[in-house]
């Protein structure tokens, strides 16, 4: 029997050279201080792939239009029991991959890892969060109840506020100056054909340019951690094992470039990899089985009674509408792009090779206090999620 199994495998190879990519993927060198931080990134990888089989399956059933969206879904939670445990996973890892993508996101401005040469892989992975957000808000249309109908009326209505094109980008979104039919139909194209057309290449991209330039992981693995401690020795070029691709073995390289100690992915990293994704994917199935996903009544555009409560991503920005004057709402509403621009001009506005966080104050002390920001606006915002 195994002899048969290794025939097959050996005729598939010498077709397809799996086994040289298999090891191409799995045998690579990785820093090894600080790798349980480096599962982010997996992580997230393992969420979109949750997202985007739950999503296949919902389209089986789920369909987009205003008189039969609420309905196939009331369906599914009134009569199949299995349908209902997919919306929740769908939903469930929509939002714990929100969270996931955001700490993965802090911990590569933490670790400098936005720096020459990996800025690339940083513009990439701010397309990634903007697409991954844009999923999200898409998403929460769908179901076309009365929270989902209130979120659109008021998201679509957000690019009005574009100078000089405003309300066209609104009808185009709406596909009429009003929200109907069409706002559910355009969504749900957008939310299952437009991004993700985007987002998976948009991946490869992002995973192409890690494995160009191989995991930079933290700053206390290179010999330029120590450069610039007093009295600490710096310790010697990695002696056991020479560098290895990918990192660079050029001399100028080795302060920033290449770690004093590396590992093998796998099994190393894939072990921690596993760990947290698995420990996520079960957190995600537990909230799918115990909470579910919501449904209210169905969407009635009539109502003078309903009070839309926002969903709780988009709470900084709900809450800094709160808080603001009425004339300043059209800026309130730019400020999520100018953030977008200032993180892609990141990498070529800090160029210095310093990459320990405590050595990079004018980039750590603004990004720490945005943070603390949009943590701040989340918190005092968090009450109406539960209609305080
Ligand atoms: C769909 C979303 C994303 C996926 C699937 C993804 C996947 C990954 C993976 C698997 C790694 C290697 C492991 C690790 O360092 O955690 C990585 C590294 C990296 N990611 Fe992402 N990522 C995504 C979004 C982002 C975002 C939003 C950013 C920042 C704006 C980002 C910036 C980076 C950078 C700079 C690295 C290199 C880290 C280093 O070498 O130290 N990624 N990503």
């Amino acid at each position: 029997m195994m002899g048969r199994i290794s025939a097959a495998y050996n005729w598939f190879d010498e077709r397809t050279a799996i086994r040289s990519l298999i090891r191409k993927g799995l045998y690579e060198a990785v820093p090894v201080r600080g790798a349980w931080f480096y599962t982010l990134g997996s992580a997230t990888l393992v969420l979109i792939l949750l997202q985007l089989i739950t999503g296949i399956f919902l389209t089986l059933l789920y369909v987009p239009s205003v008189s039969e969206a609420w309905a196939s879904l009331h369906y599914l939670a009134q009569h199949d029991a299995f349908g209902s445990i997919v919306r929740g996973i769908h939903l469930w890892s929509a939002y714990i991959l929100l969270f996931v993508i955001g700490l993965h996101m802090v911990r590569t401005f933490f670790s400098g890892s936005y720096k020459r040469p990996r800025e690339l892989n940083w513009v990439t992975g701010v397309g990634l969060f903007v697409l991954v957000l844009a999923m999200a808000i898409t998403g929460a249309f769908l179901p076309w109840d009365q929270a989902a109908y209130w979120t659109a009326v008021v998201v679509t209505n957000i690019p009005v506020y574009t100078p000089f094109i405003g309300s066209f980008l609104r009808a185009l979104w709406r596909g009429a100056d009003t929200m109907g039919p069409t706002t559910l139909s355009r969504t749900f194209g957008i939310h299952v054909w437009l991004i993700p057309a985007i987002l998976f290449p948009l991946i490869g991209a992002h995973l192409a340019l890690l494995r160009k330039h191989g995991e930079f992981g933290s700053y206390v693995n290179y010999r330029g951690a120590y450069r610039s401690r007093e009295g600490v020795d710096v310790p010697p070029a990695p002696a056991q094992r020479p560098i290895e691709p990918p990192y660079p073995a050029a001399p100028t390289d080795e302060l920033w470039a290449a770690p004093l100690e590396t590992e093998d992915f796998y099994p190393h990293q894939t072990f921690k990899d596993g760990v947290v994704s698995a420990g996520l994917v079960i957190l995600v199935f537990i909230l799918a089985v115990a909470i579910g996903a919501p449904l209210e009544a169905i969407a009635d555009p009539s109502t003078t009674s309903y009070t839309p409560v926002p969903e709780w991503f988009f709470l900084p920005l709900d809450e800094l509408l709160v808080l603001v004057p009425q004339q300043l709402i059209p800026l309130v509403l730019v400020l999520p792009t100018v953030g977008v621009l200032l993180l892609l001009a990141l990498p070529f506005i800090d160029r210095d090779p310093e990459r320990n966080p405590f050595e990079r104050p004018a980039v750590m002390v603004p990004g720490a206090f945005a943070v603390l920001f949009v943590v701040l606006l989340t918190l005092l915002g968090s009450g109406r999620l539960f209609n305080l």
